[in-house]
């Protein structure tokens, strides 16, 4: 399969041309990405020199250079995003941007290039917040903040473009990921290097918010699967199946990397917080997709590749997240500190 990955040199990404090159021999994969703070090449470094590996350096709100790109590809699979909450909150015009007109860019291209597949990698957060039981992927959505709502922008288009024109997209919807390579702006590797560096964890609210975790290779290995086995139109939930609370996920951080919970520092609560996330993945388990990595062991393996990786997030931290935290909540905070 010839495979155009866009946003290949984020967290998820990253991970999944990884797991392409790994376990299909036979495929190609070209990345597009246009390297904003959160894409970062050194997160490919070690398949740099695989022939069946190339890098395009490019937005995906460029048309031209998006036709140029897709020509001959087999299927899209769209990971290019703006994906902060908190980000989208201060700066939601590049979130729209990115993730409604970028996306509607691709399918253009994709429609007028008959390209065969399109996967639109999309997010649980679109359901908005679930009190009780689990959303369904044909449940409606109910966006919360500029990220979420640009998001369902971008799979509302994915999906109009199937009925409208019968381009052949699919949506993945999956849970929190986490696992190797993830900017530290997000709570686990914001709070595990933190925690390393014995700076204060800064939790959100009364710290009770609940989020379902799923390993990123995991996930990658559900969207796999989705590209080459789902159908198109359709859409798949991805769960990890395994809901915390904020604050207990703290302190297990706080326990893997032997740190005392006097570093937890409540602080004031997100506007907006969605208060707890849930899918039912039903869908995607009849294709033949089950989590493999158990939660516990994965989060362990997890401190241990950030404990093993000071020299990939060091820099990160000290730079462009340093300087929008001090934009944000002022040059003293640091951030670890209360906004
Ligand atoms: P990320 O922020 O780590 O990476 C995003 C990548 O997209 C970066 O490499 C960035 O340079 C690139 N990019 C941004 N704007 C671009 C543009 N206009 N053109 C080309 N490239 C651009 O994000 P992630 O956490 O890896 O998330 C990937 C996708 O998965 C996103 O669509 C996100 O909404 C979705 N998602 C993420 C999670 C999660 O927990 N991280 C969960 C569910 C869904
Ligand atoms: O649910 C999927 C979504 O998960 C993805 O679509 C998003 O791209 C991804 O960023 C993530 O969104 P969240 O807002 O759930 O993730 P985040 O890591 O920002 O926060 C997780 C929880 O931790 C949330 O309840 C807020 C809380 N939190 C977060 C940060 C950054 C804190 O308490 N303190 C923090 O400093």
């Amino acid at each position: 399969m010839r495979l155009v990955v866009t946003g290949g040199a984020g967290f998820i990404g990253s991970n999944f041309v990884r797991h392409v090159l790994a376990t299909h021999p036979d495929d190609r994969v070209v990345n597009l990405d246009r390297l904003t703070y959160a894409g970062n090449p050194a997160n490919l470094a070690d398949v740099e020199r695989d022939a069946r590996y190339s890098f395009v350096k490019g937005d995906i709100c460029d048309g031209a250079l998006v036709r140029d790109v897709i020509r001959d590809a087999d299927a899209v699979v769209n990971f290019a995003a703006c994906s902060h909450v908190d980000r989208s909150l201060v700066e939601p015009d590049e979130f729209l941007r990115t993730d409604i007109f970028g996306v509607h860019t691709l399918l253009e291209a994709v429609r007028e290039l008959k390209v065969p597949r399109f996967v639109q990698i999309s997010t649980d957060e679109v359901y908005g917040s679930v009190e009780r039981g689990s959303s369904r992927e044909t449940d409606p959505l109910r966006p919360t903040n500029p990220y979420s709502a640009s998001k369902a922008g971008g799979d509302h288009l994915a999906l109009a473009y199937w009925s409208t024109y019968r381009v052949p997209s699919l949506i993945t919807r999956s849970s929190n990921n986490f696992g190797p390579y993830q900017y530290p702006e997000k709570v686990i590797p914001l709070f595990i290097t933190n925690a390393l560096e014995d700076r204060p964890l800064p939790l959100y609210g009364d710290g009770r918010n609940v989020r379902d975790w799923l390993y990123v290779l995991d996930n990658c290995a559900a969207i796999d699967l989705v590209l080459r086995k789902g159908k198109d139109g359709e859409v798949y939930n991805i769960g990890g199946g395994h809901e915390v609370e904020n604050i207990v996920l703290t302190r297990e951080i706080l326990r893997l990397t032997r740190k005392p919970e006097t570093l937890i520092q409540p602080v004031k609560d997100r506007p907006g917080h969605d208060r707890r996330y849930a899918v039912d993945s039903r869908k995607v388990h009849q294709l033949g997709w089950a989590p493999k990595h158990p939660f516990g062991r994965a989060l362990e393996a997890t401190v241990d590749w950030y404990r093993e990786h000071a020299a990939w997030w060091t820099p990160l931290k000290s730079g462009e997240l340093r300087t929008w935290y001090e934009q944000q909540y002022g040059a003293h905070s640091g951030r670890g500190e209360t906004p």
